[in-house]
């Protein structure tokens, strides 16, 4: 049974797109079972729809509070039947009725090299503390935000020309060659969460240093 995938979106989708891209080339052997967005004008749906791909828009505003919502999102969720949860810019901060029964099955990527800059406006705090490197983590998702076992990370050298625009940009080339990536490696069974460690080929990660540039591996 090929591995399934679901991806949660809020916005543009370009990550997703990406998955969806590495999906149909052959270089991710799964299949996308579903698409669901908080945002009813999410783009990502449109490019979901356009590949013929199940989307669900699940409001937030219609649920009193975050355990409600997360507990609906739970349902939506399971109903694709997901190996794998994607956070592909899903604009939501989750609680454990949501992250506990799926631990192990979500991952999240984060435009900065975490512990640095949780939360947002990445880019700009980058350039305000005139940082050198720049770059993005993608790492399994537990209940505290931006916070999981970290699977890798890749990185940049901050440029004097750089402007927040740029980071944006140079950033979102980073995440369409890691995120996919990072998927085929959980597709192909070589990655797993166990315990809280990150294993990747069977081995921990720790072992093979924590910071593992995504470009260096195959
Ligand atoms: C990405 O930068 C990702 O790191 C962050 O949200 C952004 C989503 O971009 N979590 P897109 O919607 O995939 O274009």
């Amino acid at each position: 049974m090929k591995t399934h995938l679901v991806v949660l979106i809020s916005g543009n989708g370009s990550n997703l797109q990406s998955i969806i891209d590495a999906i149909e080339n052959g270089s991710i052997n799964a299949t996308l079972a579903g698409v669901i967005s908080n945002n009813p004008d999410a783009f990502g749906l449109v490019r979901a729809q356009k590949h013929g791909i199940p989307i669900c828009v699940l409001p937030h505003r219609d649920y009193a509070n975050r355990e409600q919502y997360d507990a609906a999102l739970l349902a939506k969720t399971q109903a694709f039947h997901p190996d794998l949860i994607i956070l592909a810019g899903f604009m939501r901060i989750l609680t454990p009725v949501f992250v506990s029964p799926l631990q192990g099955k979500i991952i999240n990527i984060h435009p900065s090299l975490l512990p640095k800059y949780p939360g947002l406006h990445t880019h700009a705090q980058v350039l305000h503390n005139q940082d050198q490197e720049h770059g993005v983590t993608i790492h399994f998702v537990t209940p505290e935000l931006d916070a999981g076992p970290i699977i890798c990370q890749t990185r940049l050298k901050v440029d004097a020309k750089d402007t927040e625009e740029t980071l944006k940009q140079r950033i979102h080339q980073l995440e369409h060659m890691a995120y996919p990536q990072v998927v085929q490696w959980f597709a192909k069974k070589s990655l797993r969460l166990e315990n809280n460690h990150v294993f990747l080929n069977g081995l921990p990660l720790e072992k093979q240093g924590i910071n593992l540039p995504c470009t260096n591996l195959s």
